[in-house]
């Protein structure tokens, strides 16, 4: 049994203040939650305080990006993922199709990314996804095998994928209320899974794919109840403690 994943991508988002408020809202809501693994991914300058508020409780930490080379150096600007781990994440989100589309992460900066993220303890959150041209011109498969195959085709990226967890999100229904349907969502999953068994049938098995793109409170239940989708990765819905809750009960089966 793969254990359903949650975790909220906060991307640019939050003050000191909101920060704490939408902890103490999800923690207040955290009782009733069994079976889900729970996640949230703060900008960086808001993970050491959100580590400290969440010391005492289940919910882990993530990054959002990572720089692709390991320790220290003169990266002006850059996170590595030691300084990540050093705070207290557990995971950090790579290759999020804002990550591509707008600062122009190749399919193979994202790999290397997946590779430090691993070798420095961390588990990536490796996401895939088609822009809406793609989908219409019935390139999802091309793409999404492709991004998947820059990780797969060196050892060491097969190495990371063994811990790694995958988010599908199509570009077109990230941020849009636009979502993907169980049936759409699940034909994707069930490629990526296939994709995986060619490198290994237990790779396959265990790995856990989360599904993006406008997971609300009133979708969430249908789309984690697809034989593929172990769960999610959302964006404008973890924003609110509420909502975020909602999601996370929907996932707790
Ligand atoms: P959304 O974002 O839930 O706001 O569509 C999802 C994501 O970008 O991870």
């Amino acid at each position: 049994m793969r254990r359903p994943i949650v975790a909220g991508n906060w991307k640019m988002h939050g003050s000191r203040a909101t920060v704490s408020d939408l902890l103490a809202g999800i923690q207040e809501g955290m009782a009733v939650i069994r079976n889900v693994e729970v996640i949230v991914c703060p900008p960086f300058v808001y993970l050491d305080q959100a580590a400290s508020l969440l010391s005492e409780t289940p919910i882990a930490l993530g990054g959002q990006n990572l720089c692709q080379v390991p320790g220290q150096g003169a990266y002006t600007g850059e996170i590595s993922g030691d300084m990540l781990r050093d705070l207290g994440c557990g995971f950090v989100i790579v290759g999020h199709s804002e990550r591509r589309n707008i600062y122009g992460e190749s399919d193979d900066l994202v790999a290397a990314k997946a590779i430090v993220a691993h070798q420095a303890g961390l588990i990536p959150v490796f996401c895939v996804g088609e822009l809406l041209e793609e989908r219409e011109s019935g390139e999802t498969e091309k793409v999404v095998g492709r991004q998947l195959d820059a990780l797969l085709e060196t050892d060491e990226g097969l190495a990371a994928m063994q811990h790694s967890v995958i988010a599908y999100e199509p570009v077109w229904a990230i941020g849009t209320g636009k979502t993907a349907t169980p049936e759409q969502a699940q034909e994707v999953h069930a490629f990526i899974r296939q994709r995986l068994a060619q490198a290994s049938r237990d790779l396959a098995e265990k790995t856990r794919i989360l599904y993006g793109g406008s997971v609300k409170p009133g979708n969430a239940a249908e789309l984690f109840g697809m034989a593929d989708i172990d769960g999610g990765l959302i964006g404008g819905a973890s924003l609110k403690a509420a909502d975020f809750l909602a999601i996370c009960r929907a996932a707790d089966s």
